[in-house]
Order: structure tokens, then sequence, then C-alpha cells
């Protein structure tokens, strides 16, 4: 089922720190099954802001039994969404959410008896915490283990939930990281890094058969816990959530689209059974702004090559993607693109948000 936006109404908003709200949405019974969620999915929301259309998307910080679709909004400098969610929003608000997306997930089974190994680092916990409680609440026979980094105590998400998670639960192993306070303990304080990983490796997960090792945060984190697992030859494990396009990737994306023959293509776009048709050239806007100035109403949402918002499917001829963080492989394979970082190569491309 393709992703849509409806209209729902704020049932209640919580300060979480000093910067962090979370915001918790009113499902009507009939709206029920659509916003039925995985843990570690996220939400993009929609407003209109002094007259400008803007999308974000959030990670759903609600566990799978707490009945409850809440979202985690930290405000960021200049953040067009994330100050109007911290400052302006108020419970009985109505705001556009699409239904739940993403693939950094896991699906919790009771029969499982399994060792998880979770690195998250400020907002990033966020898809964590989802993933988490519902694993605890779940399955008593795994071990959880999370390495949660942040400046300070008072800084940290969520820190009373998993306080009391870790009260509740015996096999939920929490260690607290902080880089700007002393945390009482000298292989606590700092970033989450090479040394970090290697530490409590040793100490607490040698010996484990490791089922998942999940990481959500900024960049340099992510590649720091890929390199570690990779030098344990345990890549293939490591699954990971970018909220942002790497710095590195967005300045690659920047140039032109390579080595392949620059045409002139025809274009046919179908969204709800609605053809729209346009030229675009290789070296033009990607497809999906051709396809928002041809008026079609194409779903988007980072524009960015993360967030797998703006999927759809190839049918006839073919197109580049500059950046893809949100596709598998398989999904490549069977012609999914994301618009958004796509540009024909072929003179006639045909391309549909309808198949899934
Ligand atoms: S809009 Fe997010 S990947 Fe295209």
């Amino acid at each position: 089922m393709r992703a849509t936006f409806n209209q729902l109404t704020i049932k209640d908003i919580r300060k979480e720190t000093a910067d962090t709200v979370s915001i918790a949405f009113d499902v009507p019974a009939n709206l029920a099954d659509a916003y039925k969620y995985v843990p570690g999915q996220y939400l993009t929301l929609k407003a209109m802001i002094n007259g400008e259309d803007v999308r974000r998307s959030y990670s759903i910080c609600s566990g799978i039994n707490d009945n409850e679709l809440r979202v985690a909004v930290k405000e960021v400098e200049n953040g067009k969404f994330s100050s109007y969610a911290n400052n302006s929003l108020k419970a009985g608000d109505q705001m556009e959410v699409m239904t739940p997306e993403g693939g950094f997930t896991i699906t919790p089974n009771s029969v499982n008896a399994n060792n998880y190994v979770f690195y998250a680092a400020g907002s990033g916990v966020t898809p964590v915490l989802s993933m988490i409680k519902s694993i605890l609440e779940t399955e008593s026979n795994s071990n959880v283990f999370l390495y949660y980094g942040n400046k300070t105590a008072a800084d940290t998400i969520f820190k009373s939930t998993f306080d009391g998670l870790d009260s509740k639960y015996s096999n939920f192993n929490l260690r607290y990281i902080l880089s700007r306070e002393d945390s009482g303990d000298a292989n606590r304080n700092g970033r989450i890094d090479n040394d970090k990983c290697a530490h409590f490796f040793d100490a607490e997960l040698r010996d484990l058969k490791i089922e998942g090792v999940y990481t959500c945060g900024p960049e340099s984190m992510i590649e720091c816990v890929k390199d570690f697992y990779i030098s344990k030859g345990l890549l293939h494990k490591v699954h990971f959530e970018l909220f942002t396009t790497p710095v590195a990737a967005a300045d690659e994306a920047n140039v032109s689209i390579g080595e392949d023959v620059i045409v002139n293509s025809n274009v046919t776009v179908i969204i709800d059974d609605e053809e729209y048709s346009f030229t675009l050239k290789s070296d033009g806007p990607d497809v999906l702004s051709a396809a928002q100035d041809a008026d079609a109403d194409v779903p988007f949402s980072c524009k960015g090559g993360v967030c797998c918002t703006c999927k759809a499917k190839v049918l006839e001829g073919k197109v580049k993607m500059k950046l893809n963080y949100a596709l598998e492989e398989d999904e490549v394979a069977e012609g999914f693109v994301l618009t958004c970082q796509s540009h024909p190569i072929t003179e006639k491309v045909v391309i549909s948000y309808d198949e899934y």
C-alpha cells in the first residue's frame, strides 16, 4: 500500500528535554490499520509554515504495545519544522501525517532468544526506544544492550523511560556515555568511538552470538560502529538509519549525472491512475521535481535519498539515481527508484508511483 497523508489530531505534546518534544496523535478507528507500525518506522509530518509546504520525517518512539502513535522532535538550529513543533504546536491541532514507512525495523517474537546490540546518540535514540521497548515486552529470553551517547544527563532524551526499563528488565543492559559531563566511570566519558566500541565489546559482548547491531545517530558514529563490526567480521549484522544525507554524498550529488549519454527524455509519471508527461534532460532536474512542475501531487519528504517517501517503479526505460540510502538491493533489482534522485538516461521513461 502506498503511503498517504491523512489529517490527524494531536492528542498530547510532552516536553522530553529542554529542546525536545514528543507528539502523540489520535488515530480514528477507520485509519487504525493504516497506522499500524513496526518498531523502527517513522512518520512524515507536513505543515504550511509561513506559506511554505514543509515536510519532515520523525521516528516513532512508542512501543508496539503502547496503543499510541508518538514521535519525538528535537529542535535544531534554524530548523523550520522542529522549531514550529517545539514552540507552536499544541494538543488539539490538526496535522497532515503520512502512514508509517521505513525499513530500519525489528519484528519482536516471543519465541526469540537473541542478543541485540544498539548504539544511539542524541535524537537518534527515537526509533531505538520503540525497538527496545517492544523487544523487552515481547522477548523475555532475549538480551538487549544499549550504548547511548549524549552531551549531558539533562540532554538525554527519554532518560527516565530508559531508567524505568532498566529497573524493570534484568535482560536490559543500559550504558549512558556522556561527552560533556563526568559520568562517574571513565569508560563512559566521551563519544561513542572505536575505543568505546572495543571496550564494551571486550567487556560485555565478545562471547555472545549477536543477532543484530542497530545504530542510529550522527553519520560519524554510524561509520565508527560499522567499521568496528567490519573488523570483527560482522558487517552483515549491522543495520543503521541516517537522519540526513551524508555531507560527502551530498557534495557528490551536486556533480553531473556522469558518464552516461545525456538524452532529452519523454517521461511519463503515473500516480493514482493519472498520467503526467513532460520532457526532461538527463542533466536537468530530478524526476520528482519535474513531476511536481507538471502538477503531479507526488509524495516526498527529505529530497536527499534517505527517507524512501518518493519511491516509484520504472516500468519502461532507465533512470540513474545519484544517491540511494533508502532502497534495498532487491528493490532496486525490481525496478524501484527514489524519484528525488532519479534522472532519465533513455529517450522514453515511464515511472509509476502506484506499484508497491
Ligand atoms: S524524498 Fe526522501 S528519498 Fe526521496
